[in-house]
């Protein structure tokens, strides 16, 4: 089977495979996009394909990209009457076998990375403590909420500038990689930790949101910087940084809300736009990965590869195992049925 690689479309400056990973296939040809949907059985892409490349698609193709089908009903939809047969690798279950095909882990390793070299080319002040001829320069304080993979390297780079970093999560379990990594952990007594929940994070009683708010707005308002992290999978983003309190922080201070594409933890927060209120730059930002293309791309291209080898046996035959968890629990559509159980259970 062909195995067809799209170009991108701008803003998306990252490309699914680098010829790096193309090499681990039988090497390439350079088509134009009709010729690559007419030659190909396989198609891969990072963003969903547009109008014009669903119209390309043929009957009994396969289809991988991230293309958050639990929103894009209507897309999924589409493949499902053109008899594609999808995958999305945003949903792919996150267990232990699947973290070399984890392009969430990877992308946001990416952002929390860029998140934090964004604060400090922001801010009007170092990051790092100076002791100078010309006096002595105090270290930035960051604050960041949410402490999953974007988090922890958001705490990691910020200590790397030389940073002083606070950290709130609701999930006890990560107090201790947060100390590790030199952030101090924030604790808010009362939080619903879910262990049914897989280790994701769940929705809060109001009790809890109004202590973490003031909590959250107590240390907010010391802070240089605050970067927003904490999402609940297939939730709008918790509401987490109120307009009060970005009102009372610092002048100068910013805020990077990589949360701004599912509502955004900042209540001043517009996705792909900086707002300046007041004195305060809010930064919403869910697609820092776009930004630094190169090994954005070598990560995702890496666990495209490791998913194509549950996918292709030895000899290069494409053969799906429907027993396999990680085919079964990354497919959206085939035979003209949306088999994804986890898609199933928001549109019916
Ligand atoms: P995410 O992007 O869904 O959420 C980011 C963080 O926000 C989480 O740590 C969450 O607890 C926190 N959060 C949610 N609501 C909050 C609130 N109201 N206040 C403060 N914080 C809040 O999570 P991500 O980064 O995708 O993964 C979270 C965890 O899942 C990881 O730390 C890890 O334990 C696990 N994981 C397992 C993988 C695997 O085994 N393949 C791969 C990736 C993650």
């Amino acid at each position: 089977m062909t195995i067809g690689l799209l170009k991108e479309e701008l803003p998306e400056r990252r490309v699914a495979l680098l010829p790096e990973g193309v090499n681990q296939t039988a090497g390439a040809s350079i088509l134009p996009k009709e010729g690559v949907f007419e030659s190909a059985g396989f198609l891969i892409k990072i963003q969903p394909p547009d109008i014009k490349e669903l119209g390309m698609m043929k009957e009994g193709q396969v289809f991988m990209a991230a293309f958050n089908p639990m929103v894009n009903i209507g897309l999924v939809n589409e493949l499902c009457s053109k008899n594609i047969t999808s995958f999305s690798l945003d949903i792919l279950p996150r267990t232990t076998r699947a973290q070399a095909m984890d392009i969430l882990s990877s992308m946001a390793t990416v952002a929390g990375y860029k998140a934090v070299l964004t604060a400090a080319n922001n801010l009007p002040k170092f990051f790092p403590m100076f002791m100078t001829a010309a006096g002595t320069v105090t270290p930035a304080k960051v604050l960041i909420l949410g402490a999953g993979v974007a988090g922890l390297q958001a705490i990691a780079t910020s200590r790397k500038l030389g940073a002083v970093v606070e950290v709130f999560d609701v999930r006890a379990a990560v107090k201790e990689e947060v100390t590790g990594l030199g952030g101090k952990f924030i604790d808010v007594e009362g939080a619903t930790d879910d262990k049914a929940a897989g280790g994701y994070a769940v929705e809060q009683n109001e009790e809890f949101k109004k202590r973490q708010a003031q909590a959250i707005h107590d240390h907010a308002i010391k802070s240089d910087a605050v970067i927003c992290t904490a999402q609940i999978p297939g939730k709008k983003a918790p509401l987490l940084l109120r307009k009060e309190t970005v009102e009372a922080m610092k002048p100068g201070a910013v805020v990077i809300d990589l949360a701004a594409s599912s509502g955004g933890n900042c209540e001043l927060t517009k996705d792909n736009e900086t707002v300046i209120h007041g004195q305060i730059k809010i930064i919403g930002n869910s697609a820092f990965a776009s930004d630094m293309p190169s090994d954005a791309s070598k990560m995702f291209g890496k666990n495209v590869v490791n998913f194509l080898k549950l996918m292709f046996n030895n000899k290069g035959e494409f053969n799906l195992n429907w027993e396999d968890d990680l085919i079964k629990g990354s497919c959206v559509t085939h035979n003209k049925e949306i088999v994804s159980e986890r898609v199933n259970s928001v549109t019916k």
